[in-house]
């Protein structure tokens, strides 16, 4: 049952290892929730160390994204950068990884801001308003956004025309799937407990098998997947109980 973990889960992680082998520095992972796409923001084409995380909401503002200025004692303020220009900057200047999480969700000034962050490399600069130095994203810099959205258009149009690269994320990442028991890893690339449900995220996958352990698969079940009765659940998935 699915020896070849690659084969079984689609092509869309394929497409995203051939997009980065490329050398494309801006892609859109959007889709179901739970699939992996945060982590391949923050593992994949970088090293972990040089990936800054940002996640949108609707009270994002310019600052979290840029930097502010922080007290530092009596009367004394310093500009601490935010992650965006940290990524930027990346080690020795050469720029690493900025993820940008929920990216649907920013608005207004964060909005613009990260249009600015996010712009291409000859026009993209800031300046540091402490020293007055400006700013360029190094050479590596890339920018990798997530999104549950399932409709590309419910991304602003400027900020989708900086990422000529979409991809859809719609099965597990095969080492995520690997990580959990072989009975659990046909369902959680099925991913559905029933036809008409929506994805189940590899998080409750982690869950139940993690949880299933310590009181049982019928229980694990009825407190992961939230039915009444865990049998329906373990009947879905066939894996009946450890
Ligand atoms: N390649 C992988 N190897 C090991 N674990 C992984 C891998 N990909 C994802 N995971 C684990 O799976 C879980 C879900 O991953 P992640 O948060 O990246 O999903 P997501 O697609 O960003 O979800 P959401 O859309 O809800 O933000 C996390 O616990 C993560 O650590
Ligand atoms: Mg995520």
């Amino acid at each position: 049952m699915y020896e070849d973990l690659d084969e079984a889960v689609g092509p869309c992680w394929r497409d995203l290892a051939d997009v980065m082998a490329a050398g494309i520095s801006r892609v859109l992972l959007y889709g179901p929730s739970g699939t992996g796409k945060t982590f391949a923001a923050l593992h994949y084409g970088v090293m972990a160390s040089q990936a800054e995380r940002l996640v949108c909401t609707e009270d994002l503002t310019s600052g979290e994204i840029t930097g502010t200025w922080m007290p530092v004692g009596e009367n004394r303020w310093e500009w601490r950068e935010g992650p965006a220009i940290r990524a930027w900057r990346g080690t020795g200047g050469l720029g690493g990884r900025l993820v940008v999480d929920e990216v649907d969700r920013a608005s207004g000034d964060a909005l613009s801001t990260l249009l600015a962050m996010t712009d291409s490399p000859e026009s993209a600069r800031w300046r540091n308003p402490e020293t007055s130095e400006w700013v360029r994203p190094g050479p590596q810099f890339s920018v990798v956004m997530t999104s549950n959205i399932e409709d590309l258009d419910d991304i602003p149009a400027s900020l989708r025309d900086r990422f000529p690269v979409s991809i859809r994320v719609d099965r597990p990442h095969p080492a995520a799937v690997a990580s959990l028991s072989v009975d659990l890893r046909a369902p959680a690339i099925s991913g559905s407990l029933s036809p008409a449900s929506r994805r189940v995220s590899l998080r409750s996958f982690y869950a139940f098998d993690e949880l299933r352990r310590h009181c049982g698969a019928v229980r694990a079940a009825h407190l992961v997947f939230g039915v009444e009765d865990g049998n329906s659940v373990l009947d879905a998935f066939a894996i009946g109980a450890l």
